[in-house]
């Protein structure tokens, strides 16, 4: 057998969690995956993460919550979803009958509202991780984000821990003054694995109208426009702790995934790419394990953290 004709291998293991790939769907970017999996086998990917789940259900923010920008899209979307009952409800019987890793992505409130969710999403069979999202306002410190201070995001990872029965994935705000210090608080707080980066904020305005484009002002600016901020922060946080990390942020081809795995992340996300084209992640597979094929890389797992400085 020639080296071309050889398949590479592609599957990764986080948290004692098997892969079959190492590309994962970004929460709120594929629904629950039911739509999606009109476009192609979404069993092929690596595992698909939920869109945020809540304790109640909510409608999220007034239209127009998207705007088109350079190199990359504003959302303020507003964490729309059926709730965790309705998700168990409306959802789970989808999920159970997949054959890829279902990882929950939980948000909140208050630290109740979290403890709560991910009691309930951990708790279901079909879930094999639970990726909490800190960048939601926290109502009980005056609206500042869970995940800003990194004493509230050690305080934020260690009482959710303790409900959670799958490993705990948290997932990093870019809004911050030192990612490394914030990476260094969720691992300190129990964290088995850490995902980033979330969107960065942004604004986008129509200076005719003197308006701003989305209903709710500001938002959170995702696609390639953000991809060198995080490639920094997925290396900036590799250096800064043990525990496996997660990358993401305008991921559009496989020479971009290279990047991050290179940069020290186990496993990728793949967010707006899959907005800009629904196929994106069944593309993505095949393009990584042809380049893998071309570059004689036998095994993907060879690639994360090899970095030379
Ligand atoms: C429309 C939209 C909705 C999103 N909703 C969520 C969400 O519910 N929870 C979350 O943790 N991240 C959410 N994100 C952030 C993405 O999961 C991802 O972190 C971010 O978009 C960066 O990756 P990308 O550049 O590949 O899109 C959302 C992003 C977009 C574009």
């Amino acid at each position: 057998m020639t080296d071309m004709e050889r398949t590479p291998d592609t599957s990764v293991e986080i948290c004692g969690v098997k892969f079959k790939n190492p590309i994962i769907t970004a929460s709120g970017t594929f629904g629950f995956g039911k739509e999606y999996a009109e476009f192609y086998d979404i069993n092929r990917l690596g595992g698909i993460c939920t869109k945020g789940i809540t304790k109640e259900r909510r409608e999220g923010n007034p239209s127009p919550r998207i705007a088109e920008t350079p190199m990359g899209m504003l959302n303020s979307v507003g964490l729309q979803n059926p709730g965790i009952d309705g998700f168990i409800k409306e959802d789970v019987p989808f999920l159970n009958s997949l054959d890829t890793v279902v990882i929950a992505n939980v948000a909140g409130k208050t630290e109740e509202d979290y403890c709560y969710t991910v009691l309930k999403a951990s708790s279901l069979d079909c879930v094999k991780m639970v990726e909490l999202n800190i960048s939601c306002p926290n109502v009980k410190a005056g609206g500042m984000a869970f995940g800003v201070l990194p004493e509230s995001v050690e305080k934020i990872t260690s009482a959710v821990k303790k409900h959670c029965r799958k490993p705990l994935i948290v997932k990093l705000s870019p809004n911050v003054a030192n990612i490394a210090d914030n990476a260094r608080a969720a691992e300190n707080g129990g964290a088995d694995c850490l995902s980033l980066i979330n969107t960065v904020g942004g604004m986008a305005i129509d200076w005719k109208k003197r308006k701003p484009i989305l209903a709710n002002v500001c938002g959170g600016l995702s696609g390639p426009a953000i991809k060198p901020i995080a490639l920094k922060m997925v290396y900036e946080a590799c250096k800064a702790v043990k525990i496996p990390i997660i990358g993401m942020g305008g991921i559009m081809s496989s020479d971009d995934v290279m990047e991050f795995l290179v940069a020290g992340a186990s496993a990728v996300q793949i967010g707006s790419a899959n907005i800009f084209d629904p196929v994106a992640g069944l593309n993505l597979i095949n393009e990584l394990t042809n380049l893998m094929k071309k570059c004689n890389i036998n095994n993907v797992r060879e690639i994360t953290g090899s970095l030379v400085i």
